[in-house]
């Protein structure tokens, strides 16, 4: 079931985000006894990350239950300003002093990306094996050219349906990016993007309304695939 909610700035988005972040959270705890999530990167979930360990919102659940992983990261060492686990060590997993065995990063530091990438593959097959489950929760945020998590248009990773994770080479960056794949992402119980700016109106009508393009547009939902294979 697809949920759209708008809000006015970004305090309130951050606010709602965190009541939606609670609410999954605590019905996973319920019903698994754990809470197993991957952050997104990127500036804008930045916000979220502070004001769920922030005193007003950190008692909404029990932490030592979650399991943290990230659903792409910058092939640069963790300490890189440019790195998302860096990001989140500081806005959220150090003030809410959560145990390292509970925190499952990329080794974005290795010098070969796709060594990075098959070692949080391992990693995550491992945790739905012992967990018995896929991800409960994935935050994703979107760019203004459609893409998520480390998923850029027309990138050899979009076609990837075997793996879980993978080294992606997004030549406009230039870079070698660490992504998981749809596989990952749309196995998840709940996917929840967080988009703020005013820039970025257009690429969300796109991927919400737009024409299907989905090597143009990857975050474009998992249902428009699903409709557009079943009329083709
Ligand atoms: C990353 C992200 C990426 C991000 C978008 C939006 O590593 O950069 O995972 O997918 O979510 O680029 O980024 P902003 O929130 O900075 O606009």
């Amino acid at each position: 079931m697809r949920q759209i909610l708008i809000k006015q700035n970004p305090d309130e988005l951050a606010k709602a985000a965190v009541d939606q972040f609670a609410q999954i959270a605590n019905r996973s705890i319920v019903a698994h006894g754990s809470f197993s999530v991957a952050l997104a990167g990127g500036a804008t979930p930045h916000h979220l990350y502070a004001l769920l360990a922030s005193d007003n919102h950190r008692l909404k659940l029990d932490w030592s239950r979650v399991d943290f992983f990230f659903g792409d990261e910058r092939h640069v060492a963790p300490d890189s300003d440019q790195s998302n686990y860096r990001m989140a060590k500081e806005t959220l997993l150090e003030p809410l002093d959560i145990s390292a065995s509970r925190v499952h990063r990329w080794q974005s530091e290795l010098p070969d990306a796709n060594e990075a990438a098959k070692a949080y593959e391992d990693e995550l097959r491992e945790y739905f094996e012992r967990s018995g489950r896929r991800l409960d929760l994935v935050l994703l945020g979107l760019g203004e050219d459609g893409h998520t998590a480390s998923l850029f248009p027309n990138t050899p990773a979009l076609g990837e349906i075997e793996r879980l994770a993978v080294a992606n080479r997004v030549e406009k960056l230039n870079t070698d990016r660490l992504t998981m794949t749809f596989s990952s992402i749309n196995g998840a119980s709940n996917v929840m993007f967080i988009v703020s700016g005013r820039y970025k109106a257009e690429a969300v009508q796109h991927v919400l309304e737009g024409e299907f393009r989905p090597d143009d547009l990857p975050a474009e939902p998992q249902e428009r695939h699903d409709r557009h294979r079943q009329q083709h």
